[in-house]
């Protein structure tokens, strides 16, 4: 129980979006093409999205308008450098407006670097799984902080680096032998003319080849990033999920979390924050992950409804980075608006418990601002608090977003 009902005076409060999932028309992206290759494992390609490519300042006026002061988006290096080693003046010139456009409404721009979506010759070439990467992505990291570094005010290197290998370790744990690649997946790769080998995308690599690769991508990004004079902060952000363990599950519970989060909270010591990314807990039993009880709430993902997690992973995430933090995503995908709202209350219930035992948590973006496209789910899943008519591209916020908004502005929860 916690009687401290305040924020500290800057918490940042916002939501969070990534460019492949707003955007619209990302064609030299790898997922765009497996979106829409015949049979893609996509529920449907992404097409015009939210066309936030065209519409952010009206997007951010909206935000501005609900009460915001932050707002995390991802700049896309498969627009930024379409071809190995031509980086789009055009590209990064819109990206520059869009940051300005942010600080001209006093809105904090927060950055992110890679946001699961590639370059298509960056995956067709290995992705993740291949030593280069790591030079490649820092490459990237400061061609355009060099262009647009100056802008921002704090810098994300890659999105849930911890996510392929929290994938394959799914995998191997269901299907319980080693990790190959998913059977569908190298048809796949040979519809979109790559070699199955070879065609690596974030979503569906080994996870256990890609992780050193993202760990040191990570790094060398950093460096690249601080390199170009950039003052702000930098950190990375990861999926963290509250690992629970019955009685008997805490060795298997252990080992997980060792593999899915540990080692990259350990490899982030001395960074500027972590970002913390929590939709749900994941509990183990003796023999293993034990699924959710069958009346439990579960949100349109399927996860079980556990808005508490986010207080565990904050605690996990500090105790082990030593970090600052910074809520990066936190939400939930439903048709139930008045679910979101207990969802969001009930977690920042969680982040004021941290605060209170003097967790240095600097932040809360929700994910997310629109609702949007959600991978190989396509459009269905719900998580934005403003929904968006994708035949007029017309926005309307709903209840939750007046709601968070509004906690927002007293930076107080009542
Ligand atoms: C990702 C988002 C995604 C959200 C909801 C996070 O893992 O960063 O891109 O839409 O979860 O599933």
């Amino acid at each position: 129980m916690t009687t401290m009902r305040s924020f500290p005076e800057d918490f940042l409060w916002g939501t969070a979006t990534a460019a492949h999932q707003v955007e619209g028309g990302n064609t030299a992206s790898d997922l765009w093409l497996m979106e829409n290759v015949p049979e893609s494992l996509f529920a449907e390609p992404s097409r015009d999205a939210c066309d936030h490519y065209h519409l952010y300042p009206n997007d951010l006026a909206l935000l501005k308008a609900l009460g915001f002061a932050a707002y995390r988006f991802s700049i896309e290096w498969a627009r930024i450098e379409p071809e190995e080693g031509f980086f789009s003046r055009a590209a990064l010139d819109h990206y520059r407006r869009m940051i300005a456009a942010c600080r001209a409404l006093d809105i904090v721009p927060i950055v992110t670097f890679h946001h699961f979506t590639a370059p298509l010759w960056f995956t067709r070439d290995g992705g993740w799984t291949e030593r280069k990467s790591v030079d490649r992505f820092a490459r990237y990291c400061e061609k355009a902080a060099r262009a647009l570094g100056d802008l921002t005010l704090y810098a994300c290197t890659i999105n849930e680096a911890n996510v392929p290998i929290t994938i394959s370790a799914g995998r191997m744990a269901n299907e319980q032998r080693p990790w190959s690649p998913p059977k569908e997946f190298a048809e796949i790769a040979r519809r979109c003319g790559g070699d199955a080998n070879r065609w690596a995308p974030y979503l569906a690599c080994d996870g256990y080849a890609a992780t050193p690769q993202l760990i040191a991508a990570h790094r060398k990004g950093y460096e690249a990033l601080k390199s170009t004079g950039l003052s702000c902060p930098v950190g990375i952000t990861l999926a963290l999920l509250d690992m629970q363990a019955e009685p008997g599950g805490e060795a298997l519970r252990d080992a997980a979390e060792q593999v899915i989060d540990g080692q990259f909270l350990e490899s982030v010591r001395g960074d500027d924050f972590v970002g913390v990314q929590t939709y749900t807990r994941l509990r183990f039993g003796p023999k293993g992950h034990v699924p959710p009880a069958a009346n439990a709430e579960r949100t349109q993902m399927g996860y079980e409804f556990c808005p508490e997690a986010l207080e565990a992973t904050i605690r996990k995430a500090a105790r082990i980075s030593g970090c600052p933090i910074l809520v990066t995503e936190n939400g939930i995908g439903t048709e139930d608006d008045s679910r979101r709202i207990a969802f969001a209350r009930r977690a920042l219930e969680g982040v004021l418990a941290t605060l209170a035992d003097g967790v240095d948590v600097r932040g809360y973006l929700h994910w997310s601002l629109l609702d949007n496209f959600e991978w190989l789910e396509g459009y269905r899943p719900k998580f934005g608090l403003v929904a968006v008519d994708r035949s007029t591209q017309a926005r309307k916020p709903k209840p939750s977003a007046w709601w968070l908004g509004d906690i927002a502005r007293r930076n107080a929860l009542d």
